[in-house]
């Protein structure tokens, strides 16, 4: 969906003791988020926005209490004025897709409040934050837990895709967790780039984010729900081997291996994970979409009903140090990476790998204005796909 955001650098700083600010109204709000309510606004009215849960590529996300009942929730914030009308488009398909979807694995939208400066989006809060964090902060982990992860994950996409909708942003920084002590309290957040398909119908629109996008998306060519199924292999990938499937410093590079499905289960972090494991790997990461396995069959797959108890005695604890590393530097990158990808994909095709970051259309102009306010505040400049390296030590990939 659309645009926005935030660094502390690129929002007027509110002062505190400035009266007409709706934040002094209560809440934990600090100065510096530098959002600006109006007075009387529906929004204001209603909840006090409370601290900043996340960021995305183009909203902000904070925590909002409702002031009658004072229950808990997410406000999904994004800044109007930087909206081209393709962002809005984005915006309202985004909140329609959400209204229509009710699983108990994909987050609720509560309330959907256009104000004059931001559109709005309140959502369920996902106290136990992004699953990523939670599994990184583990000192045990095992197979089963990836593997009860995947299989919330698929239900929840199949589910989506038994209604024509296609996530199209599949990746971990959009899975969450309702509850801090519950691993399975896992939700798929952020249809910011879903599509509803009719029965059928395809599209050769290329948007997600470059480490998690099919060939299809790449090559320009028709896609559907197949996308979504490429995603899920590559962070199942990621649950189990701790790194990225696909990952190079090179955009070019990048896009090349995965136009080929290339990639390896390097020894010395998959020797010990099954072959039912890495089977349901490579039925997702197949490169021909129409051999690609489905989200229903892959529920269908051997992985998903293997025995607790072996799966359970997998020692992943180097995998897990690789997932604590990736997801530290995922984390350091984190709204720099969203990328509407647009029709540079399509050039993508006809001059191998010439990608770069640069796209036509207004919102991929927000997404690289965005980009710069990150790139500045960020301590540490990272190149774009720097996230993604691989650990030396398993050689090339
Ligand atoms: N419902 C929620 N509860 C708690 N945190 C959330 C919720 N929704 C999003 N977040 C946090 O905010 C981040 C950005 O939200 P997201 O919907 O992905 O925005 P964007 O469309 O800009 O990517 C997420 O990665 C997550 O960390
Ligand atoms: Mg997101």
């Amino acid at each position: 969906m659309g645009t926005i955001l935030s660094s502390r650098r690129s929002q007027p700083r509110i002062n505190p003791s400035t009266p007409n600010q709706e934040f002094q109204e209560g809440g934990d709000i600090g100065a510096e988020s530098g959002l600006k309510f109006e007075k009387g606004g529906a929004f204001s009215q209603k909840y006090i926005l409370g601290k900043k849960l996340g960021q995305g590529g183009f909203a902000v996300v904070h925590l909002c209490t409702d002031k009658a009942t004072t229950e808990k929730y997410a406000a999904k914030i994004v800044v109007r004025e930087k909206l081209a009308p393709s962002d809005e488009d984005d915006l309202k398909r985004e909140v329609s897709i959400l209204q229509l979807l009710q699983h108990p694995n994909i987050v609720v939208l509560y309330q959907f409040l256009p104000e004059k400066r931001y559109y709005i989006l309140v959502q369920e809060l996902m106290a136990g934050g992004e699953l990523f964090d939670r599994i990184s902060s583990k000192i045990v982990y095992s197979e089963k837990d990836a593997r009860d992860v995947v299989i919330l994950l698929l239900q929840a996409i199949a589910y989506c895709h038994s209604q024509g909708v296609v996530h199209r942003d599949l990746k971990p920084e959009n899975l969450l967790l309702i509850s801090p002590d519950d691993d399975h309290s896992l939700k798929i957040a952020d249809f910011g780039l879903a599509i509803k398909l009719a029965p059928g119908e395809t599209t050769s629109d290329a948007s997600g984010t470059p480490q998690y996008v099919a060939p299809q998306l790449l090559r320009g060519q028709e896609y559907g729900v197949e996308a979504d199924m490429w995603s899920i292999g590559v962070i199942t990938y990621i649950l189990l081997g701790g790194y990225p499937p696909f990952s190079e410093e090179n955009d070019e590079e990048l896009f090349r291996k995965i136009k080929a499905g290339k990639y390896h289960f390097h020894e010395k972090y998959w020797n010990h994970i099954s072959q039912e494991a890495k089977d349901i790997i490579a039925k997702m990461l197949t490169v021909d979409k129409n051999d690609r396995i489905t989200a229903k069959n892959a529920l269908r797959h051997p992985w998903l009903r293997s025995s607790d108890d072996v799966l359970g005695a997998t020692d992943l604890r180097e995998n897990l140090a690789e997932m604590q590393k990736f997801n530290a530097k995922r984390r350091l990158k984190k709204g720099v990476q969203v990328v509407k990808i647009l029709n540079v994909f399509n050039s993508c095709s006809v001059r191998e790998g010439s990608v770069s970051a640069a796209a036509p259309g207004q919102r991929k102009k927000s997404l690289q204005a965005n980009n710069n306010v990150h790139e500045e505040s960020l301590v540490e400049s990272m190149s774009m796909n720097e996230c993604a390296e691989s650990p030396d030590s398993k050689g090339g990939n």
